[in-house]
């Protein structure tokens, strides 16, 4: 993969997208590629809090949570050359949309359900408070189709089939085709 220099712009990259996209390691390799530093705003939200994810939405609450992905939100947006794998509801909200997309382009990154839920069943170092309980399927389908629309406002990548480092590769090249 060729290694790239943005010429025109220092702006965040963003990515966007359901659980299980793979946001984060796309994210982590996409950032090597550019010398841009990574950031993982679960990571970050998990690193202050001193606890992991599922611990605040168990013991704040899911709105507490969404307070935190909201102050980061508007913090990070002040920042530059950053890649940013959100957690994947941030994006959906449109205040945090646009304190990132202000100096920022921002990515969905796709999978079919299909792949989600294998991919989601096979992380099982990850707890997602959304998807615990039974019926892990039933669950990602229905807040898959209920957040469609709200990822579709974003430059779409897909990711089904693909390996990380195609994933890059196609980030990249959309990178390019906006810096000609
Ligand atoms: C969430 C996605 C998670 C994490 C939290 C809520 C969501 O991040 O922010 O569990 O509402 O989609 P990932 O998308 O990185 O799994």
């Amino acid at each position: 993969m060729a290694r790239r220099e943005d010429k025109t712009t220092d702006a965040n990259i963003i990515l966007t997208g359901f659980m299980g996209t793979g946001k984060s390691s796309v994210g982590r390799l996409l950032a090597e590629h550019l010398g841009y530093e990574f950031v993982d705003t679960d990571e970050w939200i998990a690193a202050r809090c001193g606890k992991a994810i599922h611990d605040i939405f168990r013991d704040q609450g899911e709105a507490a949570f969404r307070e935190m992905e909201a102050a980061l939100a508007r913090e990070l947006g002040g920042l530059k050359k950053k890649v940013i794998a959100t957690g994947g509801r941030l994006m959906l909200d449109a205040d945090n949309a646009a304190a990132l997309s202000r100096r920022g382009r921002v990515f969905t990154l796709w999978a079919t359900p299909e792949e989600i839920i294998v991919r989601v069943a096979n992380d099982t170092a990850t707890v997602r408070p959304l998807l615990e309980g039974p019926s892990l399927e039933t669950r990602i389908r229905a807040l898959f189709e209920e957040r469609r629309a709200g990822y579709a406002r974003f430059t779409p990548i897909e990711t089904s089939g693909k390996t990380i480092a195609e994933v890059v590769q196609l980030v990249l090249n959309r990178l390019e085709d906006r810096a000609a």
